[in-house]
């Protein structure tokens, strides 16, 4: 592990930085231009940046321990470069110009569970790139420039969720979002409950290919439906015409946009726990994009008596849960949770709280 300095040889100009997030409600609603309501977590991405007086980009990632060269025109072919690309590129058409820069990645928000690694590292490379620049770029533009930086780069057809959700959302009030509008205010959680968030261990190996078809289906059905967009649809007897799947995807949308409305409201922690457990059987049913072991780790959340409520959150197909606690009880729940969950042949593991927020409350 290499800072800045060890790599490029004196300090950076400027170092922005940006967190991962967990979605307690709203999945799969922000491409239906509907609502979610996530959380930013404690990891953080961290980038560095400072011109270098080259012809090319220096990107090192500190986790890779990884050095990529590249150009406007000469695109790196290194996954995780991409995302940094992709935000000069788009932060180009903004008319943010950057000279050559050598860039330093550091990140502890985990990769490939559904905490929004991506648009972590993608807000905090346009905050890097706007505090280099002096750039006028509000924040919910700043989003926008990095859900277009993963669509148009990365090849996944998200919604503006994540990034809305690093560059607004803080670790104790939850950014709840009109997807359609972006307009947006920041939340409390429920007096008396934390969040905790549990890696299943399974791969989100057809994530990308499963959501992609999941907002095929979605338009399909808006099409059918002629309204813009699955939002215009408030009665589920409208979708009674459509064949399935399309319906049962109607009807998790319709569903869920309700729940989110009603948890902004909420302010009772049993009663947003029960929306938790509704929102799964959701995802499970209706939109199908959860896995056994997502199912059987909610199961456990679910049935532990100092949790309120737990689903699976992100985009499926594997990756995290998230559950809505007792604050006191985070690592006894997790210990218990984790131990009846390996007992079932799977390896789960703790996120939330991180290991530096453990070690911070024990300080
Ligand atoms: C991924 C996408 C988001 C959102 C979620 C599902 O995280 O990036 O835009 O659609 O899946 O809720």
């Amino acid at each position: 592990m290499s800072s800045f300095e060890e790599v490029f040889g004196s300090a950076p100009t400027v170092v922005a930085e940006a967190p991962g997030r967990v979605n307690l409600m709203g999945e799969h609603t922000d491409y239906n231009d509907g609502y979610v309501l996530p959380i930013a977590i404690g990891q953080r991405t961290r980038v560095s940046m400072r011109p270098n007086g080259k012809d090319q980009h220096v990107l090192y990632s500190e986790m890779l321990d990884r050095a990529v060269r590249f150009t406007l025109d000469n695109p790196p072919t290194e996954h995780f470069a991409t995302y940094v690309y992709g935000c000069l590129m788009e932060a180009r058409v903004d008319g943010i110009e950057a000279p050559p820069l050598d860039i330093h990645v550091q990140s502890d928000v985990p990769v490939g569970v559904g905490l929004s690694s991506s648009a972590a590292l993608e807000v905090a490379t346009l905050r890097a790139l706007r505090a280099l620049t002096g750039a006028r770029l509000d924040d919910a533009r700043l989003a926008q420039l990095g859900q277009r930086a993963e669509i148009e780069y990365a090849g996944v057809r998200c919604g503006i969720m994540d990034q809305m959700a690093s560059s607004l959302a803080e670790t104790r009030r939850a950014l709840f979002l009109d997807a359609r509008t972006l307009e947006r205010r920041l939340v409390p959680l429920p007096p008396a409950s934390a969040v905790l968030v549990i890696d299943s261990g399974v791969a989100r190996t057809l994530a990308g290919s499963g959501y992609n078809q999941r907002r095929a289906e979605c338009e399909e059905a808006a099409r059918r439906l002629g309204v813009l967009a699955l939002r215009d649809i408030k009665d589920m007897a409208a979708a009674d015409s459509l064949p399935e799947p399309l319906r049962s995807r109607v009807r998790h949308i319709v569903s869920e946009n309700a729940r989110v409305l009603l948890a902004v409201d909420c302010s009772n922690a049993h009663d947003f726990g029960l929306l938790m457990n509704e929102s799964h059987d959701s995802l499970r049913d209706d939109f199908q994009v959860s896995v056994p072991a997502l199912n059987h780790l909610v199961a456990l959340l679910q049935a532990h008596p100092r949790v309120y409520g737990a689903r699976m959150t992100g985009g499926g197909f594997g990756g995290a849960c998230v559950a809505l606690c007792e604050p006191q009880a985070l690592h006894e729940i997790a210990a218990a949770v984790l131990r009846d969950y390996a007992r079932a042949g799977f390896q789960g593991r703790l996120l939330v709280p991180s290991p530096a927020e453990a070690d911070n409350a024990g300080k």
